[in-house]
């Protein structure tokens, strides 16, 4: 049989011998070593099983049968690690799903950026105050943010830390996924309370009164979390970029069941835009593992260049390997998103199509914050959905940097935080975040995006009148 053009052999430390962008130095490479044989040894965050049960969950995104919802910080950080973050950032997660769920009428895939999501690229190896030059800040798990030289020289202890506040985040998301927390009528709740507290409430209760009217018709009928499993649990997985590869090589394991190896650090792990040269150490790595993959799409990605790394990363075409995630910016889609969809489409390639608006909309204001203006992220959702709809593909999910705080990073949205007022609550280590509101707001847009996609789809609606 023709095995087609000959694949060369992939092990977990295969990358080792290619270029790599974004890489830290570290000074003491024999500690780094010692740390990496350390993590190699520690159990693993999660279960190759579960990856595969989300690969088979993103096989229907691609399929046009479900929806993608990713989402979390940017950079999550030592100094924010709490329970009460890792609760708020659930509960307004599992509210936007819920809407997401009810509006296009089938699954909601529930990914965080959280768990892991600790490595940072960045624009330039060092930043400069003043006459100082350090090494850039590239995340908790590599180095400090504070502007010294001991903070921002790498430290390979610190990967020891990141592994254990991933577990810990873990273990509470697994309790809340799992122990009632997640419940239905509990997301309900919480979803009534933002829209009653929101400046545009009256945008968001039609859709609100028809899920609890749906929840009450059920209740009436007999269908109570009491009885019904999947009122109670969620599935919940986690998902970081692939940047720190001796980390992810430390991780690695030949899963019992199956004989292939997987990534144990978290569910789906993806590819930068700046990472992803298909002959690159980054691509190297993740083509091995048998995760689900994402790849970030941005404006120098040509129609070829993707499906080179189509080819690479899911040479057998399976549905649920390969999520796009496009940020091109809001005015830049229809310039680049058209063109890759045709390629892909015609093709024949399975993927998920993801639109992430939040890197490509970033800006920075008179006094120096980046931030992202709520109308951009807006538009370049909608840009991607309007895109899928001519070109007749499924407009699959979303990627986005959100927390469940009440941060002022992103201005707009309905309560219209200004450029004044980013210097409030302007927390995050890395991007600008939706905070809690601007996040539950993009998601009601989204629900709307998502009815008529299924209603130009012809698939039934579950509204008993509209
Ligand atoms: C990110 O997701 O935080 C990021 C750096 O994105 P990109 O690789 O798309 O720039
Ligand atoms: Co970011």
């Amino acid at each position: 049989m023709d095995q087609g053009p000959k694949v060369k052999s992939w092990s977990p430390a295969s990358w080792r011998a290619l270029p790599i962008e974004q890489v830290p130095v570290y000074p003491d490479r024999e500690s780094l070593a010692a740390i990496e044989q350390q993590l190699a040894g520690f159990p693993p965050l999660v279960f190759a099983g579960e990856a595969r049960k989300l690969k088979a969950a993103l096989a229907k995104v691609a399929s046009g049968d479900a929806f993608l919802l990713q989402g979390g910080d940017c950079a999550e950080s030592f100094a924010e690690h709490s329970a009460d973050n890792i609760r708020d950032f659930f509960r307004v997660f599992l509210q936007m799903a819920v809407v997401l769920t009810f509006a296009g009428a089938s699954p909601v895939v529930k990914v965080g950026r959280i768990a892991g999501q600790f490595a940072k690229p960045r624009s330039g190896p060092t930043e400069t105050i003043g006459d100082v030059e350090l090494p850039s800040y590239r995340g908790d798990v590599i180095n400090g943010i504070e502007f010294t030289r001991e903070a921002r020289t790498p430290d390979p202890a610190r990967q020891i830390d990141a592994y254990r506040q991933s577990a810990a985040t873990l273990n509470l998301l697994r309790a809340f996924a799992t122990g009632g927390y997640a419940s239905l009528e509990n997301v309900h709740r919480w979803m009534l309370g933002f829209v009653k507290d929101s400046p545009a409430s009256s945008r968001f209760t039609e859709l609100a009164d028809r899920i609890s009217e749906t929840l009450d018709f059920m209740r009436a009928i007999g269908i109570g979390a009491d009885m019904h499993q999947e009122m109670r649990v969620t599935d919940f997985y986690t998902s970081h970029e692939a940047l720190l590869l001796g980390y992810e090589q430390a991780f690695t394991r030949i899963d019992s069941t199956s004989g292939d190896p997987y990534a144990t650090s978290g569910h789906m792990l993806w590819i930068g835009d700046r990472t992803r040269q298909p002959d690159h150490a980054h691509v190297e790595f993740c083509r091995g593992v048998k995760n689900p993959l994402g790849l970030k799409c941005g404006p120098s990605l040509t129609p070829d260049g993707l499906l080179r790394l189509t080819d690479i990363l899911n040479p057998a075409n399976e549905p649920g390997r390969l999520t796009l995630i496009c940020r091109f910016g809001a005015g830049k889609v229809f310039d680049h998103l058209p063109k890759l969809v045709r390629s892909v489409k015609a093709e024949g390639r399975h993927v998920v199509w993801s639109c992430d608006p939040m890197h490509g909309n970033t800006v920075k204001t008179g006094s120096g914050f980046k931030t992202r203006p709520f109308d951009q992220i807006a538009s370049e959702v909608r840009n991607f959905f309007a895109v899928h709809q001519a070109e007749g593909t499924h407009a699959g999910g979303v990627h986005l940097e959100m927390t469940g705080k009440n941060v002022t990073e992103c201005t707009g949205g309905a309560r219209a935080v200004s450029d004044a007022e980013l210097a409030d609550r302007y927390h995050t280590h890395c991007d600008p975040r939706l905070n809690a509101e601007q996040a539950l707001e993009l998601a009601f847009l989204m629900a709307e995006l998502l009815k008529k996609e299924r209603q130009a789809r012809g698939r039934p609606a579950i509204e008993a009148a509209e």
